[in-house]
């Protein structure tokens, strides 16, 4: 198994390099309208945009920021497929203007311009992202009723172009099958407010003054990917930033194409790349672990299980995990012109065979399944790196 990634460093108003209804997900997080970090970039892109800002009419500069954003949406829409989803990840904005503070709801702009366009809206993640700065508080204080309720919550929208996906063939079944998820981690990714994701803050990276990067932690676009599309798929992000996107989409197993206006994310993408493979691993090293620590929990609470996986001989808690395989990464290799091919191992990993005979017969307490390791030096630096 192998996969392609392309990254275009481009305006994605117009994917040229891409066809009418070739990709299956998107995720994203564009530029936030109203908040102050892109008011530079937004007002370069349109010069109307600062006269409305000079003007002091927050109101006018909301709707024209996202008349920018509305024609990466109407790009978007062109090349997704039926049945293909838009996961986008954006913040409301509170703002003062002429002394007037008020919240300017992105979110709900945006969701809007998918529902004008036919889209079909599915439920939304609320992503809690809680502050403890001093000032989070604002306006009048303990007296009423001038004081404003802070905000602390992203959303993640969740929208489909038309009718549900169908798999017709029973190749497009099995793979379907291969690329399912636990039952647990089910319970956790389809609730919907997330908490506690690691490096949750909008951060600038590299040179403050130009490359701003507003990354959302990896965890995000990873169980986006693995929620809303199948392996072999094609995820694009047209606001690509960092890349995130696509070491997710690496991570999965996932083909991935990006778009990112600002040149200079080339030098931040170049050297992540060099720690996918480990990286990936090590995530998906995780899960399996997350998964056995799961399965050993349960028995001691309820006793056996009644289905097992067939690569990994462990218990599962339903038939549709049965064929559940998490490819571990072979290798990356850059191959020019902003482009990677990674390439998977077939089967599953070896630590994780043949381990599960005690633990399958529900003698948990005297199994010894493989121990979780501590992450290794490596593994830490290019985790920090990456999230
Ligand atoms: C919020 S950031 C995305 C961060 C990304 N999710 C990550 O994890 O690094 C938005 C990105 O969109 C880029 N951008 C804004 N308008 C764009 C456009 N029209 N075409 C391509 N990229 C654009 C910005 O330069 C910025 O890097």
């Amino acid at each position: 198994m192998h996969t392609r990634h392309q990254i275009h460093f481009e305006n994605s108003k117009h994917m040229a390099a891409l066809a009418a209804q070739s990709v299956d997900l998107v995720v994203t997080s564009p530029p936030y309208p109203m908040i102050e970090m892109w008011d530079a970039m937004f007002a370069g892109h349109n010069p109307d945009i600062r006269k409305a800002q000079s003007r002091r009419n927050g109101l006018e500069v909301f709707e024209l920021m996202h008349r920018e954003l509305d024609q990466v949406w109407q790009e978007v829409i062109r090349v997704l497929k039926p049945g293909a989803i838009v996961c986008i990840n954006i913040g409301d904005a509170v703002r003062t203007i002429n002394e007037n503070f008020m919240l300017y709801p992105n979110h709900s702009r945006i969701l809007n311009y998918f529902l004008q366009a036919g889209f079909t809206n599915l439920p939304a993640i609320l992503w809690r992202k809680p502050t403890n700065a001093p000032n989070k508080f604002m306006g009048s204080g303990m007296l009423p009723p001038g004081a404003y309720v802070t905000l602390e919550h992203e959303y993640i929208l969740v929208l489909r172009n038309g009718c549900k996906r169908e798999f017709a063939t029973a190749a497009a079944r099995q793979n379907r099958r291969e690329s399912a998820f636990f039952w647990e981690e089910r319970n956790l990714w389809y609730s919907d407010v997330w908490m506690a994701l690691v490096g949750a803050t909008q951060r600038l990276v590299k040179d403050p003054g130009r490359l701003r990067s507003g990354a959302f932690p990896f965890e995000v676009p990873y169980r986006l990917i693995n929620m809303f599309s199948v392996k072999g798929d094609m995820v694009l992000d047209p606001f690509m930033g960092t890349g995130t996107t696509m070491w997710a989409a690496m991570a999965a197993g996932r083909n991935s194409t990006g778009f990112e206006v600002e040149p200079g994310f080339q030098e931040v993408i170049g050297p992540q790349a060099q720690g996918l493979v480990e990286f990936s691993n090590a995530i998906i090293q995780d899960r399996l672990y997350n998964h056995i620590e799961f399965v050993q929990d349960r028995f001691k609470a309820k006793g056996g299980f009644k289905y097992t996986n067939k690569h990994y001989k462990f218990p599962v808690m339903t038939n549709q995990e049965k064929e559940l395989l998490l490819n571990p990464l072979e290798g990356l290799e850059a191959i020019g012109d902003n482009r990677f091919d990674v390439t998977y191992l077939p089967g599953p990993q070896q630590t994780f065979e043949d381990n599960w005979q005690e633990l399958s017969l529900g003698l948990a307490d005297c199994a010894s399944p493989p121990r979780r390791p501590a992450a290794t030096a490596s593994q830490r630096a290019v985790q920090l790196k990456l999230l």
